[in-house]
């Protein structure tokens, strides 16, 4: 006999699709198609000496402790080199503003649990990490977006959003942003925008989720503080952190960490325990070994001259074969894996999808960044996977397929 089980589905997950990227690399598996489309980091970055050493002294000294459960909130020792990880970025955390995610994903999925009912509104720029909506979705928010803008979100119509929904009686509870070489534009926030976020922030009371994968990766241009930072300084307890080894070290090892006010990082432990209970001992004591053992500053001066270099090359290639008159215009980061393309209007990037898989080459069509209203003339593109070489050959593709559409 067979069941209607969907028939038993809650309410969160009966409409719920997951996520839709997934989807669409599935279609990327031909070994002659150069994807652009996935946000992976260049496998010739991990640092895999410094991993096999470590992994086998945990083998060999440690082996019982590291298959045995382990706390909640995250191994001490890895606790403790975070803390001084981020104190190197003039962050500074004690115990209880911390707790060890199962990767970012994880953290923005706790985040999600531990401030959203069904209805709620929660603020992010247009367009913003899919992965965060896809996380996000599962609570059955609304979303409000507002437009981003060259040096980040803007602030002035959050302020106005934020005025309109409390007049017809909606608070959002938070504001989601990556203020560091955004995925997917690349786009960075500039400080008096981070210091005008922090003031709204205080005024209306709504807390800031600030993601952070990619902040150690600039290639060019200062460092702006993290708006974690800023708001320290100013005694404040406004932000949630979200961090992650993914890019950092490598994304198997499904490690992150989130930091904030006590009170929400107890929640998120707490939902943790629920649904997770410890991220393996294994993966944690890898990434201590990373942070103290892997000689980290020089790990990632390599990686930005690495991805720096890809970053130029895609760059130029791009000038060369999209000039101005084709129309396609694209954002210039300082750093990240991504950078945002924007085709004439009457270009949609989900058929162009399909036809660039037959040139072979792949690509995010833009939609999938939107919370709500998505606009269809855009691409995420990935810089950081495909050789030098690939990122030229992928771009003249790209140009090739859509030359007789402009
Ligand atoms: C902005 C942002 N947040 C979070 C994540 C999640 O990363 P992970 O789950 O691999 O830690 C990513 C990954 O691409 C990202 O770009």
């Amino acid at each position: 006999m067979k069941h209607d089980w969907k028939a038993l589905f809650s309410d969160n997950i009966r409409e719920y699709g997951g996520y839709s990227i997934g989807k669409i690399m599935a279609l990327c598996n031909d070994p002659e198609i150069i994807s652009l489309a996935g946000g992976l980091p260049s496998p010739d970055m991990f640092p895999k000496e410094g991993i096999r050493t470590a992994s086998a002294r945990l083998l060999e000294e440690n082996l019982e402790a590291v298959f045995q459960y382990s706390p909640v909130p995250g191994e001490a020792s890895l606790m403790e080199a975070v803390t001084d990880y981020l104190a190197a970025d003039n962050i500074g955390i004690k115990k209880d503003n911390l707790v060890i995610t199962s990767s970012g994903q994880h953290g923005l999925d706790i985040i999600g649990r531990v401030l959203l009912n069904p209805g709620d509104t929660v603020l992010l720029d247009r367009p913003t990490f899919a992965g965060a909506i896809v996380a996000f979705q599962m609570q059955r928010p609304r979303f409000a977006g507002v437009n981003l803008q060259p040096d980040g979100s803007d602030i002035i119509v959050y302020r106005k959003k934020i005025a309109d929904l409390r007049k017809a009686g909606q608070t959002p509870k938070f504001i989601y942003v990556v203020p560091d070489f955004q995925n997917p534009t690349g786009i960075t926030m500039s400080l008096e925008k981070r210091e005008a976020l922090l003031d709204l922030s205080y005024e209306t009371g709504i807390l800031i989720v600030e993601d952070s994968p990619y902040r150690a990766f600039r290639y060019q241009g200062e460092t702006v503080p993290a708006i974690y930072s800023l708001d320290q300084q100013r005694d404040g307890d406004h932000v949630v952190g979200l961090y992650t080894f993914s890019k950092l070290f490598c994304p198997g090892i499904r490690t992150g960490f989130a930091i904030g006010p006590p009170a929400v990082i107890q929640a998120m432990t707490n939902v943790k325990e629920g649904n997770l209970l410890n991220t393996p001992k294994y993966n944690q004591d890898l990434c201590t070994a990373f942070l103290r053992d892997m000689n980290i500053d020089a790990h990632l001066a390599t990686c930005r001259t690495f991805y720096g270099r890809k970053l130029k090359v895609f760059l130029a290639t791009m000038e060369r074969y999209f000039p101005e008159k084709t129309g396609v215009t694209w954002t210039r980061p300082e750093g990240g894996l991504f950078l945002w393309v924007t085709l004439p209007a009457h270009i949609d990037t989900k058929k162009l999808f399909y036809e660039a898989i037959k040139f072979k080459v792949a690509f995010v069509p833009g939609e999938v960044f939107y919370g709500e209203n998505p606009e269809n003339n855009h691409m995420r593109v990935n810089f950081s996977y495909a050789s030098e070489e690939q990122l030229a050959e992928a771009i003249k593709r790209l140009a090739d397929c859509i030359s007789n559409q402009l």
